[in-house]
């Protein structure tokens, strides 16, 4: 089964210096329970690709399907109903609530999508992504790399399967950084989670099971 497909995917956009291509022609195959990394030079549309992923980007030519549905077939309602459902986003800039807690920052994607989280599951990715401590705090209180790793967890809380992650040890050690990674990699094993992520950090790149590259918007 696949987890994500792209069938040619192309995406340009209107600048003031007339239009600008993005993306060109992109085929993708993710089969189920992958773990696929992502690197390219900055600029070269990594982003972007993983926005249509997760679909929060409809705007693009070709297909783009996770689990047999094209983001563009389905109307805004269910289109977001898909995203909460299926697919964990870790962005490049993580998005928090900062006046909330830890905990309810974590548990934000439950009730978006009308019913209670999972304590037991949001207290075991509290305590491994090392924020068990601090699940009261504000987050506008947490570090840098607390606060990448938060999202890594909110990501997860949902019990997403295909989880898509931009640049997410980009703030970290190299230790909390392997930290994140090893409960990644045991997701991907115990819910056979589909992993795709942006990345430069040759760590992640090791345990990938597949590495791709993309230059000028086209996978090379
Ligand atoms: N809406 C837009 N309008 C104009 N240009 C855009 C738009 N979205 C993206 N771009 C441009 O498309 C290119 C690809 O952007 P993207 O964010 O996907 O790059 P990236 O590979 O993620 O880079 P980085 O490693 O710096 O994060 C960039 O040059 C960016 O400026
Ligand atoms: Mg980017």
């Amino acid at each position: 089964m696949s987890a994500l497909v792209f069938d040619r995917v192309s995406k340009s956009v209107r600048t003031t210096e007339g239009p600008r291509r993005i993306l060109h022609e992109v085929n993708l195959h993710i089969e189920k329970g992958r773990f696929v990394a992502l690197t390219g030079r900055s600029g070269a549309g990594k982003s972007t690709l993983l926005s249509i992923a997760g679909g929060l980007d409809a705007e693009y030519e070709g297909t783009a399907a996770v689990h047999g549905h094209d983001w563009r077939s389905l109307k805004d309602g269910a289109r977001a109903r898909q995203r909460n459902a299926a697919v964990g986003f870790v962005l490049q800039i993580p998005r928090l609530f900062s006046h909330l807690s830890v905990w309810q920052n974590l548990t934000a994607p439950a009730w978006i999508a009308g019913h209670a989280a999972d304590t037991s599951r949001g207290e075991k990715l509290l305590a491994r992504v090392g924020l068990g401590a601090v699940s009261k705090r504000a987050v506008s209180g947490l570090s840098g790399g607390e606060r990448q790793r938060l999202t890594v967890a909110r990501a997860l809380i949902n019990k997403p399967t295909l989880l898509l992650c931009d640049e997410p040890t980009g703030n970290l050690d190299r230790q909390t950084g392997g930290e994140l990674l090893d409960l990644l990699v045991e997701l991907q094993k115990e819910e056979a989670l589909t992993i795709f992520v942006v990345t430069h950090d040759q760590h992640v790149i090791a345990r990938a099971d597949t590495v791709l590259t993309i230059k000028d918007g086209a996978l090379v």
